[in-house]
């Protein structure tokens, strides 16, 4: 029996990184997954490889922005279409900002693009969501934040995403609040420094800097992300709503 037997995921941001690590492992657990990303050529090479690597069609692939909600209507939709419901949404798609845009060097047009996708992108997505959880009187969604959001030096010196990625713990606590006597659960998980292409372009010396100051000495891989999700995602954590997990190496421990 799989821990996300019978349950419809959309994972966005599931071309490569974290998200396509979530949407196998969750198709392994029995879901079945809408995956989006606004990289549809990759997405599509992920989608087949997934596919082909669980033996069945338990993931389809959609192009999505998620900072346009016509694409997010899209999504929802063709997720009715293809699998009759949506139960749990993984806010995974970000951007992050240039390794360095610190206090004296804030670029307005840098900071609205970052927001439009970070929060924007987020908040459309659960309002997308919303009316079908509502429906079936359950739901479960996870905001992807970062150990940036929590503390200072991780991001490489980016304002703009960190502080996308510390506004998600009030999105997370206010509307968990408002969606909890409908049946949906809203929590927050927040990743330390993951071995993906967001990680791969950072420099060298951001890189060297942040694993140093990681307890146990190595970077995630993404799974070690994904078993996270996964579980704020299943109804074992039925009772998980409106918090924070830190899945970091220890490194907001310090
Ligand atoms: N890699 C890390 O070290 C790290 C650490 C903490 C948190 N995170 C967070 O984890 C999540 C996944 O990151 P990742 O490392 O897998 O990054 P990634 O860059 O590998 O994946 C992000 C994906 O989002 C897609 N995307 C970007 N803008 C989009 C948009 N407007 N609409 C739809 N898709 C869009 C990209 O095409 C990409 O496939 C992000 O929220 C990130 O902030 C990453």
């Amino acid at each position: 029996m799989g821990r996300l037997d019978n349950k419809v995921a959309i994972i966005t941001g599931a071309a490569g990184g974290q998200g396509k690590v979530e949407a196998k492992l969750f198709a392994e657990q029995g879901a079945r997954v809408v995956a989006t990303d606004l990289n549809d050529a990759l997405l599509a090479e992920s989608v087949d490889e997934i596919n082909a690597e669980i033996g069945s069609n338990a993931v389809i692939g959609v192009r999505h922005n998620i900072a346009v909600e016509s694409d997010w209507a899209d999504v929802v939709a063709k997720a009715l279409d293809a699998f009759g419901t949506v139960d749990i949404l993984i806010n995974n798609a970000a951007i992050p900002g240039k390794t360095r845009d610190d206090v004296w060097d804030i670029d307005p047009a840098e900071v609205t693009r970052i927001l439009d996708v970070n929060i924007t992108g987020t908040l459309l997505g659960i309002k997308a969501v919303m009316p079908t959880m509502q429906q079936n009187g359950a739901g479960s969604i996870v905001n992807i934040s970062s150990a940036a959001g929590l503390v200072g030096g991780i991001s490489g010196g980016s304002v703009a995403y960190s502080s996308t990625k510390g506004a998600l713990r009030a999105i997370t606590k206010e509307i968990a609040l408002d969606v909890a006597a409908a049946g949906v659960r809203v929590n927050t998980l927040y990743p330390g420094l993951i071995n993906t292409p967001i990680m791969r372009s950072f420099s060298k010396e951001v890189t060297e800097a942040v694993l140093a100051k990681i307890p146990v000495g190595f970077a995630a891989e993404p799974i070690d992300i994904a078993y996270g999700v996964l579980y704020l995602a299943s109804d074992e954590a039925r009772f998980v709503t409106g918090t924070d997990i830190v899945i970091d190496g220890g490194y907001t421990a310090q």
